[in-house]
């Protein structure tokens, strides 16, 4: 008999796209619904049941939040068979909950597993980010660097001027200043209002998206999760938490962090090889939404495993129950 506890990247990664595939058909029935709790949930109740499914002994470490505050794919929750590799798993069932609800672009669910200790075990706080995709040479923009310096640099790297770059950024008050600064550097922005995974993604994908370099506070799950991502497409990334009161401090003690003012680099947030799959719940730049066809239901997914590099994108149909 085949020894099913050795981690295999290439075995798990169809099953990982019928987890993210699932979550995302769960979620489309709630597009629109103004609903986002409710989608939200459709979306962890479908994760949940597909991840049951797979053979692994899988730990939750990027999650719905902490034991007390969510039920279901909390962080450090066992999930699968408990037949085959120990691996951890980062999700997020729902990305962009509103974009969901008032049917806005670039919701997905994604999802991230690799073996323990494959990623950061990031707290429920703020990340500091920022991301350009493949093809610069290494650390042609860094967190010294102020937003205006960056375009510059990156615009050198890029050999164009200023306004060939485009900024991602989540629409916030906190980011008024960035996006000021940004601007007199000649700099175009993007400007989203929810879901920097896609954001993030998109850098390394800049000849179809225009996005060239992502920059501001998000999530720090979502960081890990973007991360991931990167690690399979090529990019460069760094992250620092941000911690805005004693209980947010509290987290990253409990998930082992020591050093509050780590600067991460991507192959710090990401560490080992992993495998990434993000299916489209509304449409978007990433991968197009879930839609109701005659009699059934179609999503796309990208798949993608950074010991490879390689990067599918799965058309899946399913008919109506
Ligand atoms: P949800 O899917 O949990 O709604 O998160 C959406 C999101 O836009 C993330 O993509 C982003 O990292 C985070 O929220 C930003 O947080 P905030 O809305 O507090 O600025």
């Amino acid at each position: 008999m085949p020894d099913n506890s050795i981690y295999s990247d290439r075995m798990l990664s169809l099953g990982l796209a019928r987890v993210s595939e699932q979550a995302a058909i769960a979620a489309a029935k709630l597009i629109g619904s103004g609903d986002e709790k409710a989608a939200d949930q459709a979306a962890v109740d479908a994760m949940r049941t597909q991840l049951n499914k797979l053979d692994i002994r899988g730990r939750v470490v990027i999650g719905e939040g902490e034991r007390d505050e969510a039920p279901m794919l909390y962080i450090g929750e066992e999930v699968g068979t408990g037949n085959g590799p120990e691996v951890d798993i980062a999700l997020d069932p729902l990305e962009g909950t509103t974009l969901c609800a008032k049917d806005m672009p670039n919701s997905l669910a994604v999802i991230a597993m690799g073996p323990r200790g494959s990623m950061l075990y990031a707290p429920d706080t703020y990340m500091e980010k920022l991301a350009i995709g493949p093809g610069y040479p290494t650390d042609i923009v860094t967190f010294d660097m102020t937003p205006s310096e960056r375009v510059v640099a990156l615009a050198k790297a890029k050999k164009c001027a200023p306004d060939g770059i485009t900024v991602c950024v989540l629409e916030r008050p906190r980011h008024e200043e960035t996006i000021r600064e940004l601007r007199e550097a000649g700099a175009r922005i993007s400007l989203i209002t929810d879901g920097d995974v896609a954001g993030i993604i998109h850098c390394a994908e800049s000849e179809k998206t225009g996005i060239d370099m992502y920059m501001g506070a998000g999530g720090a799950p979502e960081g890990v999760l973007a991360a991931a991502a990167l690690k399979c497409m090529g990019g460069q990334m760094y992250g620092q938490l941000i911690f805005r009161n004693d209980d947010e401090k509290r987290r990253a003690a409990k998930t082992g962090i020591t050093d509050l003012n780590k600067i991460y680099s991507l192959h710090q947030l990401v560490t080992d090889d992993v495998i990434f799959a993000a299916t489209g719940v509304t449409n978007g730049s990433v991968v197009s939404g879930a839609r109701r066809v005659a009699g059934a239901l179609e999503t796309e997914t990208i798949l993608m495993r950074s010991r490879t590099g390689s990067v599918r994108r799965l058309f899946y149909r399913q008919r109506n129950q």
